[in-house]
C-alpha cells in the first residue's frame, strides 16, 4: 500500500448476509483506514420513515426526513456507530421491521442522490477508507483503487444472517430469513437507480466456502500487492 499513503479507497459491494460489513470493518482494522457502512445510512432512513408513519416510496418525504435527522457517525467508536441526533441506533436499524422495509426506501433516486452526496462528503474526510454498500465501486466510487465484488450462495447467506440475529436475541424462522434475503435481492437487482449490479473491472470474491479471515487475507493481499487472487 505504499503508494496510498494519504489516499486509499477501497470499495466492497455485494448482496445481503455476504458478510461485507464484518469484511469491511476487518479489512479496514488490518490496513488502518476507517470504514463506512453505507447500508446503515438507508436502514437508519427506513426507521425514521416507519417512526414517522411516512409512506416508504415518497422519495421526496425521505429526503425530507433524512435533512432533519441530523444523521451522523461516530468516527471516534470502532466501529463507527450510526446516531440520529445523539441516539445511537446501531442495534435497532439492524431489527427485522426495518430489513424488510429497507429496500423500498433504497430505491427511491432522489434518497439515493442525497445519500451518495454524504458518502463522497465522508471520503473527503476520510480519504483513506473502506467503504461498502451495493452501489460504491459502480455509482458512487468508480474510480477507487480498489473495487471487490462479494458474493456466496443464498442458501449459505440465509444461514449467516439467522445466526448473527440470535447472537443479538432475536427468535428466529430461517426460512423467513431466507425470503427477506432473496426478496431484498430481487428489488436490489432490479431497482433503476444505482441497481445492485457487479461493477465492471471489480474484483468478484465468493465467499461461499470462505471464512471471514480468509476473504480479508485475500482481500488485504490484494490491496499490498502480494497477489492473493487465486
Ligand atoms: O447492507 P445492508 O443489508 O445493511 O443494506 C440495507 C439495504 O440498503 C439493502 O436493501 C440495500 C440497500 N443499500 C443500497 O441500496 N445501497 C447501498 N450503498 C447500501 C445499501
Amino acid at each position: 500500500m505504499s503508494g496510498f499513503q494519504n489516499s486509499c479507497i477501497i470499495t466492497i459491494d455485494g448482496p445481503a448476509g455476504t458478510g461485507k460489513s464484518t469484511v469491511a470493518n476487518a479489512l479496514a482494522a488490518r490496513l488502518g483506514l476507517k470504514c463506512l457502512d453505507t447500508g446503515a445510512l438507508y436502514r437508519a432512513i427506513a426507521l425514521l420513515a416507519l417512526e414517522a408513519d411516512c409512506d416508504l416510496s415518497d422519495g421526496d418525504a425521505l429526503v425530507s426526513l433524512a435533512s432533519d435527522a441530523k444523521l451522523h457517525f461516530d468516527w471516534d467508536q470502532d466501529p463507527p456507530v450510526i446516531l440520529i441526533g445523539d441516539r445511537d441506533v446501531s442495534d435497532r436499524i439492524r431489527d427485522l421491521d426495518v430489513s424488510d422495509s429497507v429496500s423500498q426506501v433504497a430505491r427511491q433516486p432522489e434518497l439515493r442522490t442525497v445519500l451518495t452526496s454524504v458518502q463522497r462528503q465522508v471520503a473527503k474526510a476520510y480519504p483513506r477508507l473502506v467503504t461498502e454498500g451495493r452501489d460504491q465501486g459502480s455509482v458512487v466510487f468508480p474510480d477507487a483503487d480498489f473495487r471487490f465484488f462479494l458474493d456466496a450462495d443464498e442458501k449459505v447467506r440465509a444461514q449467516r444472517r439467522s445466526i448473527q440475529l440470535s447472537a443479538s436475541g432475536e427468535a428466529i424462522d430461517e426460512e423467513a430469513v431466507l425470503q427477506n434475503i432473496r426478496e431484498r435481492d430481487r428489488i436490489d437487482r432490479s431497482r433503476k437507480a444505482a441497481p445492485l449490479v457487479r461493477p465492471e473491472g471489480s474484483i468478484l470474491i465468493d465467499s461461499t466456502n470462505l471464512s471471514i479471515e480468509e476473504v480479508v487475507d485475500r482481500m488485504a493481499c490484494i490491496v499490498r500487492g502480494d497477489g492473493g487472487e487465486g
